[in-house]
């Protein structure tokens, strides 16, 4: 098995490019079917989201696609909720269009809702979720997910533009952290 080392910590290769590369394939073939003539708007959420994003927009065979890029930052916020998720960067007008959310991970879910809440909230006729990664048991809220690549244990991960504090997104296989 193939380990690195990120500051203190050790991983493994867990999912290989090649694994990812095929789930990517299959969900650009679901979206071609739902998305055909809809002149979807698919949202990249960085950082994580870079490499997904660039995958699948390459493999997805629609003349009418766009894609644009948000960022998630979070702040101290008011005391009840002491963390605000603000979305930066969405300047395209989404009124009445289909969106497609694309992340690279849903864990607890609640960064995916809080994106979403968001997205409807400015009149997009639908908005759709697509995740790279999804840890089914580490999931707490209920939306839905529309398109999923892999679903994988409740480990941390690295690689593939998921990041441990800053480093490892640059790393083309996915990795678990050894424990
Ligand atoms: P959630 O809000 O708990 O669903 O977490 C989603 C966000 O947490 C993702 O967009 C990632 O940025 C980060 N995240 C969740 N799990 C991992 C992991 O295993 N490795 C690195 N980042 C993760
Ligand atoms: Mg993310």
């Amino acid at each position: 098995m193939k380990r690195i080392k990120l500051w203190d910590k050790e991983f493994e290769i867990s999912l290989p490019f090649e694994e990812i590369q095929k789930a990517i394939q299959k969900m650009a073939g679901q979206m071609k079917v739902d998305l055909e003539g809809k002149n979807t708007l698919f949202v990249c959420i960085l950082n994580g989201s870079f490499m997904f994003a660039a995958d699948l927009m390459k493999e997805l065979e629609l003349n009418d696609a766009e894609i644009s890029f948000l960022k998630l930052a979070s702040y101290a916020g008011t005391a009840s909720t002491g963390e605000i998720k603000e979305l930066i960067g969405l300047n395209e007008n989404i009124k009445d269009r289909t969106v497609v959310i694309l992340e690279d991970i849903v864990d607890s879910g609640h960064t995916i809702a809080d994106v979403m809440a968001q997205i409807s909230e400015r009149g997009a006729k639908e908005v759709k979720i697509a995740t790279l990664l999804f840890k089914p048991a580490a999931m707490k809220t209920a939306v839905h997910l529309d398109y999923v690549g892999l679903e994988i244990p409740n480990d941390f991960i690295v690689g593939y533009g998921l990041d441990y504090d800053r480093r490892g997104r640059n790393l083309k296989d996915i990795y678990t952290l050894v424990k």
